[in-house]
């Protein structure tokens, strides 16, 4: 197993009823970490980075650092560009040997955000990256990409119907979930999911995996969806691995940065592991091995 297309991982997942779980990933660290929970589960995995994760390493850094990590491991692994407004980026990235990109338009009007996403899926798949398509924005500010507000909201067959135009390999609708922490209960639109995957054979993708319950990931997961994508827990573990590591190397006074990233790591590896199962992912590379 190897590095493979988030198409293929994902069209898997929908014929087979499971979702596969896509990790924003920071480093080596927690991609590794990310990847060990995927093998102990053989499960396949999504490592995505943000944009601001990116440009901090530098695309040529992350894409061979990335691209290692995925073809040591046994299980499928694709990488793919999380939230890209930039079409700069997204051109370059293209050539380094991703698996897909989310090209993110949802700051635009319809029209336009249809007619460029047709550009970036036509240049993309000159290089066999397929390419997320999000029109209507997911609430939330992830990385400094986003809006807390709604800027755009479109019906399910317009959705279906601007992936169809542009070419747009998978959807990322907005479905009541948001980035980041809830302040309140979100209200889930398990139906629109529902909706959605009745008008289009194009795996449909959840944001704003964080925060959400057991029973709310596998209702998505019946809804049809394919690929959750979780970032905020994996913080979340990582830096409270991190502190409470350094907290104890401080009273013990012990100084040694190996043990501290293998607690992070620990760390890392059990958050993606129970997200993988509670998507019906345990033991799924064998669906996709027999695809
Ligand atoms: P969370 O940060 O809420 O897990 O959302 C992740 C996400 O949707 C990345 O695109």
């Amino acid at each position: 197993m190897s590095l493979v297309n988030t198409l293929d991982l994902t069209t898997v997942a929908r014929r087979e009823g499971f979702a596969v779980a896509a990790v924003n990933v920071v480093d080596d660290l927690s991609a590794r970490a990310a990847v060990f929970a995927a093998e102990q589960a053989e499960s396949p995995i999504i490592l995505q980075t943000s944009v601001k994760t990116l440009r901090r390493a530098g695309v040529s850094l992350m894409s061979s650092m990335l691209r290692t990590i995925a073809t040591g491991a046994s299980v499928p692994v694709a990488l793919h560009l999380d939230h890209c407004p930039d079409r700069a980026l997204i051109s370059e990235v293209v050539t380094h040997g991703w698996s897909s990109v989310l090209f993110d338009a949802s700051a635009l009007p319809f029209d336009e955000a249809v007619g460029q996403t047709g550009e970036v899926v036509r240049e993309a798949h000159v290089h066999g990256v397929t390419v997320e398509s999000e029109i209507e924005n997911i609430i939330g500010v992830e990385d400094g990409i986003g809006s807390d507000e709604a800027l755009h909201s479109y019906t399910e067959e317009e959705l279906a119907e601007a992936a169809r135009v542009s070419g747009a390999d998978m959807i990322a609708p907005q479905v009541g979930t948001a980035h980041g922490m809830y302040s309140a209960a979100p209200q889930l639109r398990f139906d629109r999911v529902a909706k959605l995957v009745s008008l289009t054979d194009r795996p449909v993708v959840l944001h704003g995996g964080t925060g959400l319950s057991d029973r709310d990931f596998r209702r998505f997961v019946e809804a049809g969806i394919s690929k959750i994508n979780i970032s905020t827990a994996l913080k979340h573990a990582y830096m409270n691995a991190a502190r409470e590591h350094l907290e104890e190397a401080e009273r013990r006074r012990r100084w040694e940065p190996t043990a501290l990233f293998d607690q992070v790591a620990e760390a890392v590896t059990a958050v993606v592991g129970w997200h993988i199962g509670v998507f019906g992912g345990h033991g799924a590379d064998q669906h996709w091995s027999a695809a």
